[in-house]
């Protein structure tokens, strides 16, 4: 089986534009994230569809709830037969514990990461809910937590990826958002990084959304950049 590392973020609003760009791109190619807007609209029936037709999805709905809660939703994205699943770190080593018991449900669980601190937050952010700690040691420390409580990995930024490798070892999986190939537009996202770099930098998947899935052309936009890679 080929190990594609590129997961495509299908942001897509609901079922049909989901599944139309599943339909000009294959399982060998790439694997597909299905985050909150997607999930909310289309619900575990499509991410059962995608599955059957032969991908593996990362179902990004970042858990954050009482361990017992966790534990749930952990099974039942378990039971869906995901690849993938993630909470958030900052939920505590407790609740990181049930989600890893909540997965064991199947014999082939799927992988299960942290996200430690959003990206989307700053320094001043963390400062404002009463945060000292300076956000580099922040994350670290999430991520030491996330592994400690044996889950597989984290999701992080390629930037802070060969920090991260230092102190989580090589074992751990690193999912990095934020990526851009040369030839795409920033978007919204402030700390990009080139495919290459990322997997440079000891990134072991790239998450890529807008510059695949808003390129008139998805599938030559994911053949350039499997290529940049290989
Ligand atoms: O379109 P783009 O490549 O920016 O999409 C990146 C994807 O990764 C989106 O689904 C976004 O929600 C997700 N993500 C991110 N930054 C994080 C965590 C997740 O961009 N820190």
């Amino acid at each position: 089986m080929k190990d594609p590392k590129i997961i495509v973020a299908l942001d897509f609003p609901d079922h049909g534009q989901a599944i139309e760009f599943s339909r000009r791109t294959s399982p060998d190619q790439c694997r597909l994230k299905v985050g909150k807007e997607l999930f909310t609209s289309a619900g575990p029936a499509l991410v059962e569809e995608l599955i059957d037709s032969g991908y593996e999805v990362f179902l990004d709905l970042k858990f954050h709830d009482i361990p017992n809660t966790v534990e749930k939703a952990a099974s039942a994205a378990a039971r869906l037969g995901v690849w993938m699943l993630n909470v958030h770190a900052l939920g505590g080593a407790e609740m990181m514990r049930a989600a890893r018991e909540g997965i064991e449900v199947v014999a082939n669980r799927p992988f299960l990461i942290a996200v430690t601190v959003l990206t989307s937050m700053s320094p001043r952010d963390l400062q404002e809910i009463g945060m000292e700690i300076p956000l580099p040691q922040l994350v670290d420390r999430l991520a030491q937590g996330a592994i400690e409580s044996g889950l597989d990995g984290v999701v992080c930024s390629a930037r802070e990826a060969p920090m991260l490798r230092a102190s989580i070892g090589d074992a751990a999986l690193l999912v990095t958002p934020g990526i851009r190939p040369e030839w795409a537009a920033a978007n919204d996202q402030h700390r990009i990084v080139t495919p290459r770099q990322a997997l440079e930098n000891g990134a072991s998947y790239l998450v890529i959304g807008r510059p695949i899935t808003q390129h008139a052309d998805p599938a030559e936009a994911l053949r350039l950049i499997t290529q940049s890679i290989s």
